[in-house]
């Protein structure tokens, strides 16, 4: 029903986040590996807006590009003072002009936002209301606007320090974010005035104005959660808190299995495959997709990379940007591979850097091997073919090539392209001097420093 109607979405970033006392924008900090900005898009979008504006502060270039980066068709306005919510809301006075059907405002900090809720705001529209208004009842209400209600009508809302006593106890809190049906937005917002105590023009009039002009105003209850606000680093970890729960119980819902789900921390984009696997304590950063029956293990750590059907990834291991298994790779404990395809079935199961490589299905990579990828000036590339066997303790210093069933001895300092199917031995030939370690132990203490006579 709301998805044949228009909708724009105003989202506010124009605030500075003075008490997180960062240098960073507030709606630039993440939570699961994404910008509290992006997260409210993306909301916006499941909703079905269909067109959105961002109204960001003076100087707000880095909250533009994040917007247009997620959003590219997005609208920018700039709201150069800060003269309160309805103020904020009109510098995209054009985009409303348009008149679209729907005209959602979101603020920029309240990531957790559901879809559902915003659509439920917009179905309020279609039904006839000129202003949906999104309550809730926190526990804790001080510093809220309350929601003051006739009946089952909403008459106005009461920013707190304009108040009365009576008026404070409501327990019914504005969450912020309102619906306005698109044909009459403007007049309401155009009437908004800043007579109040702080000389701000508030967003919250819109109520009484609705009413005067004969409109009907609705609230929508929803749960605290939907409309926690970032702003301080305290509240950004309770809200990375409860995100992380939201992912983590999407995921089991999805059919995998997180043995130790609070340890399991998950980015927004996360994909997890069907009979998945993750041991306790495993980070998953952006970027990365784990395809069916995959094993993570504990303690590894994934950014940006692809872990195939059956794969085996940890204890412990780390895999970087770039890294992509193929189906039933192993990786093993403390291995860190970093823009690296690994074909099917190969194996680096111990102690292993693989940079900026391909591994040849079925290899096998031995403990303690190391791709010597950069010189300190450039990155080369390493090649192992399909096969190979590459010999513990082994450095391949790359550029180089290791042909496909090829066998490089333990222990090997690799400079030069080995063929397919050949023996490559790169180090020292073993000496053995017999009897030198009995004459050393028996010349005692005294000559230790001295090394024994041949
Ligand atoms: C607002 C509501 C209050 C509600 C509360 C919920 C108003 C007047 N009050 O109060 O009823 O209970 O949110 O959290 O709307 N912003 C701008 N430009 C401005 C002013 C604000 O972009 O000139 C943005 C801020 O960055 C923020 C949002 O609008 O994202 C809300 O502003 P804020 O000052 O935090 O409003 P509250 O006083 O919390
Ligand atoms: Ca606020």
């Amino acid at each position: 029903m709301t998805d044949e109607r228009t909708c724009l979405a105003i989202v506010l970033a124009a605030g500075e986040g003075t008490r997180m006392r960062s240098t960073r924008p507030k709606v630039l900090r993440t939570i699961a590996s994404r910008s509290l900005l992006a997260h409210v898009l993306d909301a916006v979008r499941e909703a079905g807006g269909t067109m959105t504006a961002v109204v960001v502060g003076a100087g707000g270039d880095g909250v533009a590009a994040e917007a247009t980066r997620v959003v590219p068709a997005a609208e920018i306005f700039v709201q150069a003072e800060r003269r309160g919510t309805a103020h904020a809301v009109l510098a995209a006075k054009s985009a409303i002009a348009r008149m679209p059907d729907d005209v959602l405002v979101i603020f920029g900090d309240t990531p957790l936002i559901r879809p559902q809720t915003l659509s439920r705001m917009r179905r309020g529209l279609a039904d006839g209301a000129a202003l949906v208004v999104l309550g809730f009842r926190p526990k804790d209400p001080t510093g809220y606007g309350r929601l003051v209600l006739e009946g089952n009508e909403l008459v106005a809302i009461r920013e707190e320090i304009d108040a009365s006593e009576t008026e404070r106890a409501i327990g019914l809190c504005n969450g912020g974010s309102m619906a306005f049906a698109g044909p009459t937005a403007l007049a309401i917002l155009e009437r908004i005035g800043n007579d109040n105590r702080k000389g701000e023009y508030y967003l919250t009039d819109a109520i009484a104005i609705a009413r005067s002009m004969g409109r009907k105003a609705i609230v929508i209850e929803t749960e605290e959660d939907d409309v926690r606000g970032v702003n301080t680093n305290a509240q950004l970890a309770e809200t990375e808190a409860v995100l992380q729960q939201r992912l983590r119980k999407a995921a089991m819902e999805a059919g995998v299995t997180l043995v130790a789900p609070e340890t399991v921390f998950l980015s927004s984009d996360t994909k997890l495959g069907r009979d998945v696997v993750v041991e306790p304590f495993v980070v998953f950063g952006a970027g990365v997709t784990v395809e069916d029956n995959a094993v993570i293990r504990s303690f590894s750590h994934l950014d940006r990379a692809h872990v195939g059907k059956g794969a085996s990834v940890g204890p412990y291991a780390r895999l970087r940007p770039g890294a992509r298994l193929e189906e039933d790779v192993h990786i093993g404990n403390f291995v860190e591979v970093k823009e690296a395809v690994i074909e099917t079935g190969a194996k680096a199961n111990h102690l292993s850097y693989i940079g900026d490589a391909t591994v040849g299905a079925g290899a096998n990579v031995g403990a303690g091997t190391i791709t010597c990828n950069y010189d300190g000036v450039g990155k080369y590339r390493t090649e192992i073919g399909k096969n190979a066997f590459i010999g513990s303790n082994s450095a391949l210093v790359a550029p180089v090539r290791i042909g496909e069933g090829a066998y490089v001895g333990s222990g090997s300092v690799i400079t030069r392209d080995v063929p397919p199917d050949a023996l490559a031995v790169g180090r020292g030939r073993q000496e053995i001097k017999e009897g030198w370690a009995r004459r050393r132990r028996e010349a005692g203490p005294a000559t230790r420093k001295k090394a024994p006579a041949k």
